[in-house]
C-alpha cells in the first residue's frame, strides 16, 4: 500500500507510533534535543512552574534514595544530574526509546558522574527488568504523553518491577482543571491541547484508580502516601506505597 509522505514516518525507527506521529519536533528530531533543553524554554512549557515541580519531586524522593531507582524515560532540564548526585554508592537507572534522548541524559553528567547513570534503550511500555526489581520509579510528565492503551501498559510495567514496600512517584498535571484560568481560557486551552493530544483523556482519568487496577493484576497494592498540588492544582506530584 501507498503511503502519502508525511514526515514523522521517518522518526518512527523503533519508537511507538504515537511518539513518532505526534511528538517527533519535541523529543526524536536532534535540533528539537538540543533546543527544548533550556531553561526558559522548559520553564516556558510549564507556566513558570518548573522549579516548584522540581523542588516538590525531589522533596517527596528524599528518604527514598536507597535501593534501586528507576527514572521512567528522559526529561529536559536538571532532573536527573541531580538525581545522579544522590546516588553515591549506587546508580539511576533511565530507559527511554530513543537513543538520543539517553545520550542527552549521558552529556549531563560529568565524567566520574556518567558511571552512576544506567542508560538503557527500552520501551516503557515492555520493560526488560525482573519483577520486584526496584524500591522506588520516578514517572516525571510522561503519563500525559501517552494515549490511553499505552498509558495502561506503562503502569502494568510499573507495578511489575517495584517491589513490595517500595515508592512510586508521579510529576504530572492534575486532575482536570476545569477551574483554572487556563482551562476556562479557551485559546489557550484549545493550543495546550492541540501541542498536547493525550492530555484531554489524561486530564479525566482517576490516577489512582487505574495504579490499583494495575496493581492488583500483580497481586499487590498502592497507597496513597503524599499528594502535592501545584499551580492550584493543575500539576501536582504524587507518592505511593507499594505493597
Ligand atoms: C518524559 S516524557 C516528557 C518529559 C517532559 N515534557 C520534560 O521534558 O520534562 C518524554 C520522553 O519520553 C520518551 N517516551 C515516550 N514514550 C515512551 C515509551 N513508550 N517508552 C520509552 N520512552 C518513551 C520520549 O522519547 C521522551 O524522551
Amino acid at each position: 500500500m501507498k503511503h502519502r509522505f508525511s514526515i514523522w514516518r521517518y522518526f518512527l525507527d523503533g519508537a511507538p507510533e504515537y511518539l513518532a506521529r505526534h511528538y517527533w519536533w519535541a523529543y526524536l528530531w536532534k535540533p528539537a534535543i538540543w533546543f527544548f533543553d533550556h531553561q526558559p524554554i522548559i520553564n516556558c512549557i510549564l507556566f513558570g512552574q518548573y522549579q516548584r515541580l522540581l523542588d516538590q519531586t525531589l522533596k517527596q524522593l528524599d528518604g527514598h534514595l536507597a535501593g534501586r531507582l528507576l527514572q521512567l524515560t528522559c526529561v529536559y532540564g536538571k532532573l536527573t544530574p541531580k538525581l545522579v548526585k544522590t546516588r553515591h554508592n549506587d546508580a539511576l537507572y533511565i530507559v527511554d526509546v530513543c537513543q538520543e534522548q539517553l545520550q542527552a541524559s549521558l552529556r549531563k553528567l560529568k565524567p566520574a558522574e556518567q558511571d552512576h547513570l544506567i542508560a538503557t534503550r527500552m520501551n516503557a511500555e515492555n520493560l526488560a527488568f525482573s519483577n520486584d526489581s526496584f524500591s522506588t520509579v520516578l514517572i516525571f510528565f510522561l503519563m500525559h504523553e501517552l494515549p490511553a492503551r499505552a498509558r495502561k501498559n506503562v503502569l502494568l510495567e510499573t507495578l511489575r518491577v517495584l517491589t513490595p514496600g517500595s515508592r512510586l512517584l508521579i510529576t504530572e498535571y492534575g486532575y482536570l482543571p476545569d477551574k483554572h484560568w487556563i482551562y476556562r481560557f479557551a485559546p489557550l486551552r484549545q493550543q495546550l491541547l492541540f501541542w498536547e493530544p493525550f492530555l484531554d483523556g489524561f486530564w479525566r482519568e482517576d490516577l489512582t484508580e487505574e495504579l490499583q487496577k494495575a496493581a492488583s493484576h500483580w497481586n499487590k497494592k498502592i497507597t496513597l502516601k503524599q499528594k502535592k498540588l501545584v499551580f492550584n492544582g493543575f500539576y501536582r506530584v504524587v507518592c505511593y506505597q507499594v505493597d
